[in-house]
């Protein structure tokens, strides 16, 4: 911490107390009695300047104007900037209220709190009220819609469920990472206004399931040539970047830009093995910086056809003159690995799911967005609206521990010191 003269403050009273008892005796001031100007910490005292512990003595290494005083540790413009914040938990439960139930607090609320001797208590404790309003619901059943760029009934098709289940896992408090390895009861309906969730399994008879990744709502709304679309949601949703997923020290394959990813290059087809279309293209871009993890994923993704339904053989296509039904040699050679990521094989739908729910990085995203839930950014990919590492890594390290929680993490968001502080 930085000295200075309002750190001289407690010194001075102690001095004022300690003479004080000094005075009940009656005797003349002594040395020590800042009343005494003679005493060296007595700031009229005229001869205080040579004493070098005084602040106001311009030589003083504490004293912050001391021009002489290379030495002492300044904090920089962001540290001050945290250091001047004042706590304001009207402000703040005015912002919270707007984000969790999405009106103002009523006046009642702002009464109680103003009355309250113990502010933050009192403001803890109307979150928790907040949190359990059956309008938080509503409120974060649009957050995971927007979250998942889907939701509503467009021509009968309910594009609901996901959204539905994120909500009410959040809602429930329960382990955010059943979205990726549930297998019942993922496509529940909400009533938005009692805020009440019913549990329904997704109509999917997928021989594999993986909560939302196997919901047909997602698989139809994310169809497309080849499937790539549905990993991109998947990456883009659950771990807050673009593609490439993976990057490692830039190595030549040849081409006019280095080749970043940790494959091996040739473990993605390309013409020279016979796939249709050339992934290991180096010309313009190099296609497997981002192509190499996603050749590796998408087949996992192939057997579910424009409705989102699973079939028993590959039902998206080449984009190429034709429209070709895609084959697995499209993807990758024979005898590659389906993976999550690079030695992290997943055969089928549930254990890509389960290396999801267990990659520290999916769990991140989820601080991510829940910081930007409360703090009213945008998405955090397409808007680049990034939630730098250390400001999370508290968060982070006690959602993960904590197994995962929601709602115990928007607490924490919604009560730490950088909501509660202006
Ligand atoms: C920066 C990452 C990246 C690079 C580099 C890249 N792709 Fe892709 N590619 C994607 C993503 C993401 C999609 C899915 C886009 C979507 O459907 O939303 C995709 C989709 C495709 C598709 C399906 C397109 C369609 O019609 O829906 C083909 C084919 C494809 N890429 C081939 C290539 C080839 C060939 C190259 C190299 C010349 C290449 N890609 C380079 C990320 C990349």
């Amino acid at each position: 911490m930085r000295l200075n003269r309002r750190y001289i403050g407690p010194v001075l009273a102690a001095a004022l107390a300690a003479s004080a008892i000094g005075c009940i005796g009656g005797e003349s001031p002594g040395p020590s009695d800042p009343s005494n100007p003679t005493n060296p910490t007595d700031p009229t005292n005229p001869t205080n300047p040579t004493d070098p512990t005084d602040p106001t003595n311009p030589t003083n290494p504490t004293n912050p104007t001391n021009p002489t005083q290379p030495t002492q540790p300044t904090l920089s413009e962001w540290e001050r900037n945290l250091a001047a914040r004042n706590t304001d938990y009207g402000s703040a439960m005015r912002t919270a209220a707007l984000k969790l139930v999405g009106t103002l607090p009523t006046l009642a609320e702002i009464k109680d709190l103003n009355a309250a001797t113990d502010k933050k208590a009192a403001y803890e404790a109307q979150i928790d009220k907040y949190l359990a309003d059956a309008r938080f619901a509503a409120q974060i059943q649009a957050f995971w819609r927007d979250t998942m760029k889907q939701g509503g009934t467009i021509n009968n098709v309910n594009y609901d469920t996901a959204p539905n289940f994120a909500a009410q896992l959040t809602v429930e408090d329960r382990n955010l990472t059943e979205l990726f390895t549930a297998t019942t009861n993922s496509c529940p309906t909400f009533n938005a206004q009692t805020g009440a969730f019913t549990a329904a399994s997704c109509t999917q008879a997928s021989p594999s399931k993986a909560g939302v990744l196997t919901d047909p709502s997602v698989l139809r709304q994310q169809f497309s040539n080849m499937g790539f679309r549905r990993v991109r949601w998947v990456q883009e949703t659950f771990v807050c970047t673009k593609y490439p997923a993976e990057v490692v020290a830039p190595q030549d394959v040849g081409g006019a830009a280095k080749y970043t990813a940790p494959w091996p290059f040739t473990s993605i087809s390309g013409t020279a093995n016979m796939g249709r279309v050339d992934f290991r293209d180096t010309q313009a871009v190099v296609c497997a910086n981002c192509h190499a993890t996603m050749n590796h994923q998408t087949p996992l993704f192939i057997n579910f056809d424009m409705n989102g339904a699973y079939q028993n053989t590959p039902q998206v296509r080449l984009p190429t003159a034709g429209t070709p039904v895609v084959t697995l040699l499209d993807y990758l050679p024979a005898g590659e690995p389906l993976s999550w990521r690079k030695d992290k094989p997943t055969p089928d739908l549930a254990s890509f799911g389960a290396a999801m729910a267990a990659d520290p990085d999916v769990a991140e995203c989820f601080v991510a967005r829940g910081w930007n839930f409360a703090f009213g950014k945008n998405d955090i990919v397409n808007s680049l609206a990034l939630v730098p590492h250390e400001v999370i890594a508290t968060q982070v390290a006690a959602f993960t521990a904590g197994g995962f929680k929601m709602k115990t993490l928007l607490k924490q968001i919604f009560t730490s010191d950088d909501f509660t502080k202006f």
